[in-house]
């Protein structure tokens, strides 16, 4: 079976690609990447040379190359992690999210229905729903997205579940909550906080601290989009959430006790403009195909932090701008 990974150079995509190498022996798969800032080749660097693994580097707004890549590769499911995914960078730079997350997308299902593909796996969010105050949201609930980002998401499921209603593209939607674990950008709340305390700075928290967000350890999530890859319905949007409901102000009480430092640590800063209150999933159409969420919260953070303090080689260049230089480099020798 030969997959075409989009964004498998990302945070997700890169814990995707190695956990279905691991897990399939007779999977091939190829990673088209545009490896853009928050991209990374580092993510991967134990694959590299994995002759089952393939890398393409690439925009998936590009229509020519990704019509090369389907003439040449013949793929036979496409699983697309490709997209701008940071709500705060949305926000000074929205165009680029429109451009990416829904002409990128819009440009692979095309080139999926003109070459054909056995599967077309979309990767959603939760933030597509928009906020909610009470409950969780179901697969079937009005779309009432409020960021740029969550907007430019919307649009991109939509038009994935257009191209299943209107062509017939094996398409299926995942939309999962919040990730955290390794190889996570440290722009994100876990990511982020993480890695301050460990440089000995502040943590920002917005507003009071009082947003819920329901988290989810990637690898639980890798594994539901894989459950949805190999048993989903065509045509259906499965949500997937770890279960994890907790206030970013709880959040960071976690890490600053995880990282042995006290409240004085938490800078209370301005509040995101549009800031979704909460998010909150129903898991119950994904767990009727038999996946469940395998990581318990408390262990998986516990995780994330040690494998941040044992990687620093990792995020202090990113940090400091020394990757970004470092991979200019790595574009013009490829
Ligand atoms: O819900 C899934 C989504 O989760 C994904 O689709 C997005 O790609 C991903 O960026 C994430 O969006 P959020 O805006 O929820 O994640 P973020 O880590 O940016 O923020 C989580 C919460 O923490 C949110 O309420 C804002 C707050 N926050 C975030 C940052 C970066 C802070 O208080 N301080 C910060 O410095």
């Amino acid at each position: 079976m030969k997959l075409l990974i989009t964004g498998g150079a990302g945070f997700i995509g890169s814990n995707f690609i190695r956990y279905i190498l691991n897990k399939y022996s007779d999977y091939w798969i190829i990673n088209f990447d545009i490896v853009s800032y928050c991209a990374n080749f580092e993510n991967l660097k134990d694959i590299e040379k994995n002759p089952r693994y393939k890398f393409i580097k690439g925009d998936i707004c590009d229509e020519k190359l990704v019509n090369k890549i389907f003439q040449k590769e013949k793929p036979d499911f496409v699983v697309n992690f490709a997209a701008e995914s940071h709500v705060d960078r949305s926000i000074l730079e929205p165009k680029k999210f429109t451009r990416t997350n829904i002409l990128g997308t819009h440009t692979l299902l095309e080139t999926a229905r003109k070459y054909g593909v056995k599967k077309f796996e979309h990767i959603s969010t939760d933030e597509v729903y928009g906020t909610i105050k009470k409950e969780e949201f179901k697969e079937t609930d009005v779309l009432l997205p409020n960021s740029p980002y969550a907007v430019s998401k919307a649009g991109a499921d939509l038009l994935a579940r257009a191209y299943y209603k209107t062509f017939g593209l094996p398409v299926l939607i995942t939309r999962s909550s919040n990730n955290f674990g390794p190889y996570q950008f440290p722009e994100k709340l876990i990511s982020l906080f993480i890695t301050n305390l460990l440089e000995n700075k502040k943590v920002p928290l917005y507003g009071k601290g009082l947003n819920i967000r329901d988290w989810i350890y990637v690898l639980d999530n890798c594994s539901g989009i894989d459950t949805v890859l190999h048993k989903g319905e065509i045509g259906e949007i499965y949500n997937i959430g770890g279960g994890n409901e907790f206030t970013n102000l709880e959040i960071a009480k976690f890490i600053l006790k995880e990282l042995s430092k006290d409240e004085s640590f938490i800078e209370y800063i301005k509040d995101r403009p549009g800031h979704d209150f909460r998010y909150a999933l129903d898991t119950r159409k994904i767990k009727k195909l038999g996946w469940k969420p395998e990581h318990k919260f408390g262990e998986a953070i516990r995780k994330t932090a040690k494998w941040y303090k044992e990687n620093a080689s990792w995020w202090e260049k990113i940090k400091s701008g020394e990757y970004l230089k470092y991979y200019k480099k790595q574009y013009k020798n490829l």
